[in-house]
């Protein structure tokens, strides 16, 4: 895994918006995969300026977007999807109906939101450049510490640390118990694979990350099992590295 450190929180999102403007701008057709949270949020700002500035054209390019907590849906200020539009999809030029693939939280029958997502995902050859934040507990998406790596969509009950987390993200109280999620089989077969973490309070399992052993307890580490993997990281978040 490649590791990028970046003085800031903003050269690190600049640095990610260009990886991602590269790759689109080599390959129009490209399925983007993008996490919600907040890591995320200042690249989406960048993404959304080089989008007004016509450098990236998106017009021809499909999103799916990571996960969602069972039972939210866009009403739901925090929410996966009520992040991903407010912040992106619908400040870029693109047709959202067509382009955009999304779990919704709110489903009753889940097994089928799953099916749809592999469906789209399957449907475009796979996962060409994913974007994901690390979770305090190391998951990614809501792949939890311990999650079969063989999953591709799925609804995966929530790690305790996902939930006492998760709360920064609502202004209401939520009782969140699950999340439906791209499994760690489709996000590990990324073309390109980027990992981001900023802040102090992440030095740790940024460390885990990068120095720590290859497992599924700690699902980001797994990442480093994709050769085209990279991880952006700000000065505080690489503080604890050894090299
Ligand atoms: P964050 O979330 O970007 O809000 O820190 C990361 C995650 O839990 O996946």
């Amino acid at each position: 895994m490649k590791v990028n450190i970046r003085e800031n929180y903003d050269a690190m999102s600049k640095s990610v918006s260009d990886q991602i403007i590269n790759y689109i701008n080599n390959k129009p057709e490209s399925l983007l995969c993008l996490a919600g949270g907040d890591t995320p949020l200042k690249t989406f700002e960048y993404l959304v300026k080089a989008d007004e500035n016509k450098e990236v054209d998106f017009s021809k390019a499909k999103f799916v977007s990571l996960d969602e907590w069972v039972g939210l849906g866009s009403s739901t200020k925090g929410s996966c999807v009520e992040t991903l539009y407010t912040h992106l999809y619908d400040k870029l030029s693109i047709n959202v109906e067509k382009q955009v693939c999304f779990f919704d939280g709110l489903s009753e029958d889940l097994d089928k939101e799953c099916k749809r997502v592999d469906e789209f995902i399957g449907g475009s050859n796979g996962i060409d450049i994913c974007l994901l934040g690390i979770g305090m507990n190391g998951h990614l998406g809501f792949n939890e510490p311990n999650v079969d790596p063989e999953l591709k969509c799925s609804v995966i009950p929530l790690d305790p640390v996902t939930k006492t987390v998760g709360a920064k993200y609502f202004d209401e109280d939520v009782n969140v118990t699950a999340g439906i999620t791209v499994g760690l089989k489709h996000l590990l077969a990324s073309k390109e694979l980027i990992l981001i973490a900023n802040a102090e309070k992440k030095a740790e399992i940024v460390k885990k990350t990068i120095e720590g052993k290859i497992t599924i307890e700690v699902p980001s580490t797994m990442a480093r099992k994709n050769e085209n993997s990279v991880i952006y990281l700000d000065e505080e978040a690489a503080s604890k590295l050894e090299k």
